[in-house]
């Protein structure tokens, strides 16, 4: 089933990508007036501005199959290097409108009204040669165009070199899972694992090692810089001299192509550069996979150098699919009446540990039975872990993550999981009539859009014969938008 439809997915995918190559964007400013919908036949991307070399585009970006936000892509590699955070996504359809009258607003004409807007009054709109999207107005005098407004201070899950981040930024992973912010002397990475809920636990800490500076109390807060030389820089209050410098393997290494650092969807940060032709990895916050927050998903649980199973020893890691347990154990608490108050089942297990544990807070306990009932008789409380020979108590509020195998059988861990109702059978069913209706909806899809393209290029073959030239830049892209299918494939079957 899976196949199928990762095969009409690829299908798909190489009919659009040809068929878009056919019309790039070369647009490079955006003057007052300007107005454009969402074009249907672009599967990915619909570019609106690049930059002066072709590197970067900015457009609608496809999210969810006919949604949509504003982004900006690296375009040889597809690589989103920025979205627009929207509190609610656009359609993708045209009713949806992104024009430029000083502001660039995005409206929903369909009774939405504006969605978004940078709320300026500048003259045009650009996109920098290192990604920075700005709002500039021309100066009457000295000819000089001032920046009113520029993505940069507004990043999503990737900074680019030279890009500042301080300390009222955050950076989040596209699932809005973890999230990275500065405190007063180092970088944090947080989780949330109860969206809806704004409680996040820090699980990475790297703090300044001030070799060459140090932090000085009322100087002003700190603020991070993605290096040209490959590292991590911080600073204090717009000074040159570095706190700290986190380097990267390539660090100082001449003629390494452009860098960018990205908080990824498993919560890991990695800094990459780019050969050309594809992004190195050169930088690694978590370099144990057992360490990273969830590495083997909800209720799982990591063991080193062996890879991943379920807490459950009941439930087949590898036949599940990696999905320990049913999906309504994945939110809320045992509080409410809906959230199936009190109705749970208890695992114990013996030998495991929270990864990071030493950046959670904990609490001195006489007994793991002491440990237990304080989790038990506690509804926002989903599991506890308790270590017997220093008697702290680790209380998780939110639903289980993974936990690590350790070979030590005085640190318990106490779980709850929700009694399954029975309804997660038709779930499973109705998923696997939805995936396979889609399939073949993208099958169809391909095959048309191939043919209307196919004739398209048939007709403008005889006009220019250099077109072909074209097909072959594209090959970097597709393998790009490869994988951004293939991760929406993964979100949807979650
Ligand atoms: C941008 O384009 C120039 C010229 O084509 C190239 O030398 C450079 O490596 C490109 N940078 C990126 C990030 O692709
Ligand atoms: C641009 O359009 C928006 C949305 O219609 C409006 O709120 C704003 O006042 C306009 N700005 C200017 C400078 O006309
Ligand atoms: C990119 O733009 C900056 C500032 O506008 C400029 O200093 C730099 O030389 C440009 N880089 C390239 C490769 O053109
Ligand atoms: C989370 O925090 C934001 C701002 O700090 C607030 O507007 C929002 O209501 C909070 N959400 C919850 C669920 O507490
Ligand atoms: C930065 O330092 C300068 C002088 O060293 C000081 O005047 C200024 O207030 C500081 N900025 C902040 C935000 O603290
Ligand atoms: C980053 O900060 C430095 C120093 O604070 C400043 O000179 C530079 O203009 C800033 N860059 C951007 C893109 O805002
Ligand atoms: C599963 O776990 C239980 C309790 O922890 C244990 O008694 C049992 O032997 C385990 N089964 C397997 C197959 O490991
Ligand atoms: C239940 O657990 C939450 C989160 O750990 C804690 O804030 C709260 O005080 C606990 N409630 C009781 C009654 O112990
Ligand atoms: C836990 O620790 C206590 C004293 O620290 C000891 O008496 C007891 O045997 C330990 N229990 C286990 C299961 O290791």
């Amino acid at each position: 089933m899976e196949k199928t439809v990762i095969s009409s997915l690829l299908l798909f995918t190489i009919f659009s990508v040809w068929c878009s190559q056919a019309q790039p964007s070369t647009t490079q400013e955006l003057i007052k007036g300007f107005k454009a919908t969402p074009n249907e036949n672009e599967p990915f991307f619909h570019s609106l501005l690049t930059d002066s070399y072709g590197n970067y585009s900015f457009g609608f970006l496809r999210i969810n199959k006919n949604q949509l936000t504003l982004g900006v892509i690296h375009v040889k590699s597809a690589e989103t290097i920025w979205t627009t955070n929207l509190g609610r996504l656009a359609k993708w359809a045209g009713s949806t409108d992104l024009f430029f009258n000083g502001s660039l607003v995005l409206l929903d004409n369909n009774g939405g009204g504006v969605l978004w807007s940078t709320h300026t009054d500048g003259g045009r709109v650009w996109l920098s040669n290192n990604s920075n999207l700005q709002v500039q107005k021309l100066d009457d005098v000295s000819r000089v165009y001032s920046t009113l407004w520029q993505s940069f201070n507004f990043p999503s899950d990737t900074l680019v070199e030279n890009q500042n981040f301080t300390s009222d930024m955050l950076l989040y992973s596209s699932n809005g899972v973890y999230s990275m912010r500065l405190g007063s002397n180092f970088f944090g990475l947080y989780a949330n694992f109860n969206l809806g809920s704004n409680r996040t636990r820090m699980y990475f800490k790297h703090k300044a090692l001030e070799a060459k500076a140090s932090v000085v109390e009322g100087k002003g807060p700190i603020y991070a810089v993605l290096s040209s030389d490959g590292y991590l820089g911080m600073y204090q209050n717009g000074s040159s001299v570095p706190i700290d410098v986190e380097s990267f393997i390539s660090y100082q290494e001449p003629g390494v192509g452009v860098r960018r650092l990205k908080l990824e969807s498993d919560g890991n940060l990695k800094g990459y550069y780019w050969t050309g032709s594809n992004w190195i990895e050169d930088y690694k916050g978590i370099h144990d996979p057992c360490q990273l927050p969830s590495g083997c998903g909800s209720y799982g649980l990591c063991r080193s150098g062996k890879g991943c199973s379920c807490l459950d020893n009941g439930t087949d890691y590898s036949k599940s699919n990696g999905q320990c347990v049913s999906n309504d154990n994945k939110q809320g608490d045992f509080c409410s009446t809906y959230s199936h108050r009190g109705k749970f089942k208890v695992l114990r297990i013996v030998g495991v540990e929270l990864p990071n544990k030493e950046l959670v807070e904990s609490h001195k306990m006489e007994s793991l039975k002491d440990c237990e009932n304080a989790c038990q008789v506690n509804c926002t409380c989903w599991g506890a872990v308790y270590s017997n020979s220093s008697g702290f108590c680790y209380i998780l509020d939110y639903p289980i993550q993974t936990l690590v195998s350790v070979g030590d059988d005085t640190k318990v861990g106490y779980f709850k999981e929700r009694v399954n109702n029975g309804t997660s059978k038709i779930r499973v069913g109705l998923g696997i009539a939805l995936a396979i209706l889609f399939g073949l909806i993208l099958l169809i899809s391909g095959i048309i859009i191939g043919w209307r393209c196919y004739r398209t290029r048939e007709g403008k073959r005889g006009v220019k014969m250099f077109e072909e030239e074209d097909a072959v830049v594209g090959v970097g892209p597709y393998k790009g938008l490869r994988d951004e299918s293939f991760r929406s494939i993964e979100l949807s079957e979650r």
